[in-house]
């Protein structure tokens, strides 16, 4: 029986073992858990097997790990594992009412489903020229050599993308420069101490709020100007603007009437949320990954110089066509997952591959676990692109590669953010050569979103400047 099938919630099954070791009372091993997540469930899992409970924070975790057992949590069903409840501590990023604090998960798939449509392959052209002119305006303004922090280009580079492909032109010219600290403190206001209560008045949550308040201010004002423009926008006016914002200024409500502006602005806000950052970081361990491995360099190239010509444009169609660069991403996905632990509440009592789960537990799983089981990726630790190639392909096992989730709340930015990630190496492996300065890259997690610890310093030097 799958935890999605279990009906009115079922109280067979096995217990789950408890997690051995003296942890404190109530917030269970939450030293351990706040400075390494990963090893500490890695450890775990070794000692104790594929699924096992602990105390955090005052919640009941049930940690799973394992294809299956992710194919039963994905699947489930919303009242019995609910990704909502888990993660409606982000309501305050979000707004009120939208996203995981809709008012039931039909009307938080309704707001999604303009968006849906809007991500998908129809419109990834434009989004893709976007992509290459803003990682070409980046480099315009490097000198020829010297250091630079790849996360912080990167997330410059993310930002400016996110911004003119979801909310569009005037947003970006009015706010530019302030938005990387302003996605910055509204991403920061995402803690562990967030999802006891999102509340509470901590220097980073009223930072959050702040920053909220002026992103959807701005926003407002956009969205006012484009409503008296174009008045008479219904369902089938085709956006000439071309951005998510444009979407959903012409989707209609099941009565026929304009979505509200607080519920625009909310679901751009939140998208920004779950897509720029994590793109940036993607994109942050691929580098890192790449200057590690330089071997891989000069057969990405030869890949490229095959398919897109010299002053050409990129397009899907070449990046569609880049096996060997996408293999690159996604062993980045895999080693470095953006998001390392997802969750769900068990709102009844189920069962996950024979074992009972309580309601009322905090069902976790974690890429970043699942994607060093030696099980399922052969030698994990290892960097091997090829394990993705034809005849191996370790990704098609179901539910094997989860860094963006599966089942019904698979991300549905996901081409989105693998042509934003493989547009912006196509480019930055033309134009530059790049050296590590550093020798260890490790994952930051004092973050939501672990990326490698600051500064993530790389050489580079311009390749049009000439050989070093
Ligand atoms: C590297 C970049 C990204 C990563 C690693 C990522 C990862 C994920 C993961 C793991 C989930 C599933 C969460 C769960 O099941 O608990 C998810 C859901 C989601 N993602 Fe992404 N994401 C990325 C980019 C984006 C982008 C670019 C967008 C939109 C512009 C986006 C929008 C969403 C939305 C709306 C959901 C919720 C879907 C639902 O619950 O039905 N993500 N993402």
């Amino acid at each position: 029986m799958t935890a999605g099938t279990s009906g009115t919630g079922s109280r067979s099954g096995v217990p789950v073992p408890r997690l051995p070791g003296r942890h404190l009372p109530w917030l269970g091993p939450l030293p351990a858990f706040r400075r390494d997540p990963v090893a500490l469930l890695r450890a775990a899992r070794e000692r104790v097997g594929d699924a096992f409970a602990f105390p955090l924070l005052g919640q009941d975790v049930v940690f799973v790990c394992g294809p299956e057992a992710h194919a039963e949590v994905f699947e489930a069903d919303e009242s019995v594992l609910s990704a909502r409840e888990a993660y409606r501590f982000m309501a305050p990023v979000f707004g009120r009412g939208i996203g995981y604090d809709a008012a039931s998960p039909e009307e938080m798939d309704a707001q999604i489903a303009p968006v849906r449509a809007a991500l998908g392959s129809r419109n990834l052209d434009a989004y893709a020229r976007v992509m290459e002119a803003e990682v070409r305006t980046r480099l315009a303004g490097l000198p020829p050599e010297g250091e630079l922090d790849l996360l912080d280009e990167l997330n410059r580079t993310t930002v400016a993308i996110a911004t003119r492909c979801l909310v569009g032109e005037e947003f970006h010219r009015r706010m530019g420069p302030e938005l990387p600290r302003l996605y910055h403190e509204l991403e920061s206001g995402i803690r562990l101490a967030g999802m006891l209560s999102p509340r509470v008045p901590l220097p980073a949550f009223r930072r959050r709020d702040r920053a909220r308040e002026a992103i959807t201010g701005a926003m407002g004002e956009v969205i006012a100007e484009r409503r008296a423009r174009r008045p008479e926008a219904g369902p089938a006016a085709s956006p000439p603007e071309g951005d998510l914002l444009a979407v959903l200024l012409s989707a209609r409500t099941e009565d026929g009437r304009p979505l509200p502006d607080r519920i625009v602005t909310g679901i751009l806000t939140g998208l920004i949320f779950a897509g720029q950052h994590t793109s940036a970081v993607l994109a942050a361990w691929t580098g890192v990954l790449l200057t590690r491995h330089p071997e891989y360099v000069p057969l990405l190239r030869a890949e490229q110089a095959g398919l897109w010509p010299p002053g050409s444009p990129l397009d899907t169609r070449i990046l569609r066509r880049a096996e060997l660069l996408e293999q690159c991403v996604r062993e980045a996905e895999r080693l470095h997952p953006p998001l390392i632990l997802l969750m769900r509440k068990a709102l009844r009592d189920t069962v996950i591959q024979g074992r009972r789960v309580p309601a009322g537990s905090l069902v976790m799983i974690s890429p970043a676990v699942a994607h060093r089981m030696p099980e399922v990726f052969r030698d994990p630790d290892r960097f091997d692109p090829s394990r993705y190639a034809e005849g191996r392909a370790e990704h098609r096992r179901p539910h094997a590669l989860i860094g963006f989730g599966g089942g019904r709340h698979r991300c549905i930015g996901l081409a989105f953010a693998y042509l934003q990630v493989k547009t912006v190496w196509s480019v930055l492996l033309r134009e530059l050569d790049l050296w590590p300065a550093q020798d260890v890259h490790a994952p930051d997690y004092s973050t939501f979103v672990p990326a490698p610890a600051a500064p993530c310093t790389v050489r580079y030097r311009k390749r049009s400047a000439g050989p070093s």
